[in-house]
């Protein structure tokens, strides 16, 4: 896959890093604070909203329902929602851009509401598999056309009809399908059960339960767990606040960590338990990450992180970790390539449907900068070339993919040669100040 508009970009070893890296707003909590406000009735203000290009795209989808959303300041919106099961057909195809998260929580949003939407996005997205949210919304009554198998965008979705409560295990780990089946469950009537044996990122539970749904979450004897959603739910307008997204600071984290003399400071960041795997992980390298200020905002935890470069050792990174760090291996396999001794990454085999194959993307990137690495099945293991022993000197295809660009401009910024990357455009779709806010601490990228 390739961006017909793609901007080549070069980072090289220089100062260390210092100061403070204000992270932008959690991408995950963003998408679902509009969808939300979307469905409710009556107001929703978010404050440290992500203005990224996933995030506008469902924001224009949503109006395309019928919500009114307003951009009131840079990260303040303002959402009117229709109330659940009042969403209207949208007129035209909606365009998803890059933003898996927002096409397939739109779908489980719309499924027991008797309208039909058509859903695209870029050349990433229509490559990327709908059946896993399609085919478990079946359950409630809705239909679709999607392109093979794999029900590809394009995609049209009819939504159910007088839908009733279903009981389904999700066997795939993942939030988007579960979240799509919560959304899909407030407009069935009766009391939905979703379970899951993984136990993948819960902001939609918490959420949802902050807009006034009946939902309760137990854990189950055999592990993962069940969560119940009583529909037709009714969902109150509320105030949002953001925190900042701990899968963009893993940018900044790791290349303080990395590079010879940094120390930075990253405020606020959100330290939700499910979407902690990385630092737990790097901490157990070896890392110096101080976390300070635990407290809650807006319903998350959240804290202050000081990063220090730090002699990283190789670990074991064991299989159930990956959900809570799902979106992190690739800024981890550059953490570890600079790391002594191997590490080995466990049941990634939900990489192969990211943005892009994100096993192969990585295992390329590894192996045109001189990084040795096996592929077993679904791990990876990184051999790790020391704190100065990473050759760089490679160009990295991104396919399109924005965390493939973050990781090895990251890596650029301490191997031996410059690193560049095919195209930073898609870098705009989670994280559009990343080149600014390492500039800013000192980092040199520049067009080759
Ligand atoms: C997300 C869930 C994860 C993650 C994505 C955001 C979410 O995807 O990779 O970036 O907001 O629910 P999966 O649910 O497919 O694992």
């Amino acid at each position: 896959m390739h961006n017909a508009n793609s901007a080549p970009l070069r980072a090289r070893r220089a100062a260390p890093l210092t100061g403070t890296a204000q992270i932008p707003g959690d991408k995950s909590i963003s998408q679902r604070a509009l969808i939300l406000g979307a469905l409710a009735d009556g107001e929703t203000r978010i404050t440290g909203l992500l203005e990224s290009g996933d995030v506008h795209s469902t924001a224009g989808a949503l109006s395309a329902f019928g919500a009114t959303l307003t951009q009131e300041g840079p990260g303040r919106w303002r959402v009117l929602g229709t109330g659940v099961g009042n969403w209207t057909s949208p007129a035209a195809p909606l365009d998803f851009g890059n933003s898996g998260t927002g096409s397939r929580l739109v779908m489980g949003a719309m499924a027991t509401t008797p309208i039909t939407a058509t859903f695209t996005g870029d050349a990433s997205l229509r490559s990327r598999p709908m059946a896993r949210v399609v085919e478990p919304l079946l359950a409630f009554g809705v239909t679709y056309e999607g392109q093979g198998e794999k029900a590809l965008m394009p995609l049209t979705l009819h939504g159910a009809k007088a839908a009733k409560a279903i009981t389904t295990h999700v066997a795939t780990a993942s939030a988007q399908v579960k979240s799509a089946l919560l959304l899909a469950a407030l407009n069935a009537q009766g009391t939905s059960r979703i379970s899951q044996d993984a136990l993948t990122r819960d902001h939609s539970e918490k959420m949802l339960a902050a807009f006034g749904a009946k939902i309760s979450v137990s854990p189950r004897a055999e592990g993962g767990e069940v969560i119940t959603v009583e529909g037709p739910a009714r969902l109150t307008g509320c105030n949002v606040e953001v925190p900042r997204d701990p899968s963009s600071a893993a940018f900044a984290i790791v290349a303080a960590l990395v590079v010879p003399g940094s120390e930075i400071e990253l405020p606020a960041i959100l330290l939700n338990p499910r979407r902690t795997g990385l630092i737990q992980t790097l901490l157990e390298m070896g890392a110096q990450i101080d976390v300070r200020n635990k407290r809650t905002s807006g319903g998350e935890e959240i804290g202050d992180l000081v990063v220090r470069r730090s002699q990283l050792k190789g670990v074991e990174v064991p299989a159930d970790r990956a959900p809570s760090m799902i979106d992190e291996y690739p800024i981890l396999a550059v953490a570890a390539a600079f790391a002594t001794g191997k590490t080995a990454m466990r049941g990634l085999e939900e990489l192969r449907v990211k943005e892009s194959d994100r096993l192969e993307a990585v295992a390329l990137g590894l192996m045109l900068n001189g990084v040795r690495y096996e592929i077993e099945g679904d791990d990876l293991v990184v051999e790790g070339m020391g704190p100065d022993g990473v050759p760089g000197g490679g160009t990295v295809p991104t396919h399109m993919d924005h965390r493939i660009a973050m990781s090895f401009l990251t890596m650029g910024l301490a191997s031996q040669q410059p690193v560049t990357v095919d195209d930073v455009t898609m870098i705009a779709t989670s994280f559009p100040e990343y080149q600014d806010l390492m500039k800013g601490l000192g980092a040199v990228m520049e067009a080759p």
